[in-house]
């Protein structure tokens, strides 16, 4: 058996690679370490709960106390837990630098004294290249975060390289660009306009809707970072893009017309501060290692629509009863005006 670590296998990308790599990956015996945010819900675990080669630990990847002895027992740490939404970044950066950087700082030590390490996979965003006009970012270019979440991703991926470079920790670095399928807290851009749109309430688009995600199917994810664990090379950096380029207009057109709503749910409001105008990623290196994405664009944003309209047990009571989301959503449309 192969142990493996899984850093914030509780939230959305965590726990579908949780979920796929243990169909995909009878010999691996799977940890997750979370600490239940507000993101992490145990729900997303159900699963594999009750599998004996899987085992949850609550806690704090920044506690080395707890980290510390998962890390140094396992061949694999796949480092999922982060702070992820721009948006609470911009309202507050705090928590963002305990857990993006130090939290990776204390993984990564703690990967220096591991006797068996052969990878530490550090889940990266294409959010580390800033907005790109033009053009798509290679893993080679130059960094330019432009708020507190990127900027903390960022952090964590060159703290990674430098574990590997100067402590020969043996980590690769994976910039991903958007994320989208089942269990994506509603705070991000696809599930909150989905579960919008099943309500018949309004959905809040920022500025002019023209900036421009590149959006991955979760799925494609998690195959590209397994590629990586098996092909990749110590020390070095993928990128994994979904190829899917779309305007925030469009998107938002695309999820109405699916849940059956009419454009006249768009409202738009006040941009967000610092908004990167687009993200762009040339894959052409993961490819190199034989990966594609698998899921279409249309198909999997029909399927991931449909996951929502079947699941409002998972994501009503978050919406409804969860007095943490209720502040938070009102702290950031309550008072957006009108563009
Ligand atoms: P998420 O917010 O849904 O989940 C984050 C998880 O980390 C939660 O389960 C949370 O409880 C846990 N966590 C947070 N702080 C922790 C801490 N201090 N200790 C232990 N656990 C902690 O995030 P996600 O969208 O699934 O993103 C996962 C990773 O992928 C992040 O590193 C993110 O930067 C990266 N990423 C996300 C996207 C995307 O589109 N969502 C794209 C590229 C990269
Ligand atoms: P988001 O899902 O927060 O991801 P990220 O900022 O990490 O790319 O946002 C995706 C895009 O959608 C981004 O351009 C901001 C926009 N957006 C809105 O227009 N309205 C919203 O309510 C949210 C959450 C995002």
């Amino acid at each position: 058996m192969t142990n493996v670590l899984v850093t914030g296998g509780a939230g959305f990308i965590g726990s579908n690679f949780v979920r796929w790599a243990h169909n995909a990956h009878p010999d691996w015996q799977i940890t997750t370490l979370d600490k239940l945010t507000y993101a992490g819900r145990m729900e997303n675990l159900a699963a594999v709960m009750d599998s004996p080669r899987h085992r949850f630990v609550h806690g704090d990847i920044a506690d080395a106390a707890v980290a510390g002895p998962l890390v140094r027992e396992s061949e694999l740490v796949v480092h999922f837990a982060a702070e992820t939404h721009v948006d609470r970044s911009i309202q507050s950066a705090a928590d963002f630098i305990t857990t993006d950087v130090i939290g990776t700082f204390v993984l990564l030590e703690a990967a220096r004294q591991a006797p068996n390490l052969k990878r530490f996979i550090q889940i990266s965003t294409d959010e580390v290249y800033g907005s790109v006009p033009t053009g798509a970012s290679r893993e080679t270019d130059e960094l330019r975060p432009r708020n507190p979440y990127s900027a903390s991703k960022a952090g964590a991926d060159r703290l990674a390289y430098s574990y590997w470079a100067t402590y020969n920790v043996p980590a690769i670095i994976t910039r991903a660009s958007n994320n989208y399928g089942p269990n994506q807290f509603p705070e991000k851009v696809i599930p909150l306009f989905v579960t919008n749109a099943i309500d018949n309430i309004p959905v809040p688009l920022y500025g002019d809707g023209l900036n421009v995600r590149d959006w991955l199917h979760v799925d494609d994810h998690c195959r590209g970072i397994d590629v990586v664990i098996d092909s990749g090379t110590n020390g070095e950096v993928y990128n994994i893009g979904g190829g899917n380029e779309v305007t925030n207009v469009d998107l938002t057109h695309r999820i109405l017309e699916l849940a059956g709503r009419p454009s006249t749910l768009i409202r738009k409001v006040a941009d967000r501060q610092g908004h990167d105008r687009r993200y762009a990623l040339d894959t052409s290196k993961l490819r190199g290692l034989g990966w594609a994405p698998q899921v279409g664009f249309e198909q999997g944003l029909a399927a991931t629509v449909d996951w929502y309209r079947q699941n409002e047990t998972w994501w009503r009571p978050i919406k409804e009863q969860d007095q943490a989301y209720r502040t938070y959503y009102q702290a950031q449309y309550g008072t957006r005006a009108g563009a």
